[in-house]
């Protein structure tokens, strides 16, 4: 009989982008019948506008203002998985929401990100490859800064992936296993 699970707080999935934060959300939320949410399709849906026309038409800081409310959007929802952009630990203010949650840090080299990511046309941020290098350094203290659990992705499948996060999730006390 397959196991059913309960999680007792949101936890959101930061990295890089290519980290695999949306297969990996979506993979444990599959595995342990669990609600998951992707903040970028979120806020694609609500504001009616692909990203890449977000950041087009109207700037990246107009791009994070709408990020930062759909965080407050989906902490104010029941527990989720949530697999976030890949910026939204630019903002202190985001980062101090962030910690309220248990937040999952996927790693993730820049070169690996390049492999992953088929169609870098509907990733802004990743136009340049030079400045991703930079943005990637950057980031990488504001993602540990959050994080409560990290996973270094680098040559494991997400099946893998999905196990340890699982796990330690398990051993946190925020995914809980339903008694029968
Ligand atoms: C961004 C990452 C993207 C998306 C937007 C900005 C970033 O999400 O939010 O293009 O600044 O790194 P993914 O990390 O899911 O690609």
């Amino acid at each position: 009989m397959k196991s059913t699970f309960s999680l007792t707080q949101s936890v959101f999935f930061v990295g890089f982008m290519g980290a695999g934060k949306t297969s990996v959300a979506r993979s444990v939320a599959r595995t342990c019948s669990v609600a998951e949410i992707d903040m970028d399709h979120y806020l694609e849906r609500r504001y009616e506008k692909k990203i890449a026309d977000i950041f087009a038409e109207s700037g990246e800081p107009y791009f994070r203002s709408l990020e930062t409310k759909v965080l407050r959007d989906i902490l104010a929802f029941d527990p989720h998985l949530v697999s976030c952009g890949g910026g939204v630990v630019m903002a202190r203010e985001n980062r101090e929401l962030l910690k309220q949650a248990c937040v999952v840090y996927l790693k993730v080299s820049l070169e690996e990100t390049v492999r992953r990511i088929s169609d870098p046309s509907s990733r802004p941020m990743l136009q340049d490859l030079e400045k991703a290098e930079k943005l990637n350094l950057e980031r990488v203290i504001l993602y540990e800064e959050v994080a409560s659990i990290t996973v270094d992705t680098l040559g494991k499948s997400v099946n893998e992936i999905t196990r340890e996060v699982k796990s330690e999730l398990l051993k946190k006390g925020i995914l809980c296993q339903q008694e029968k």
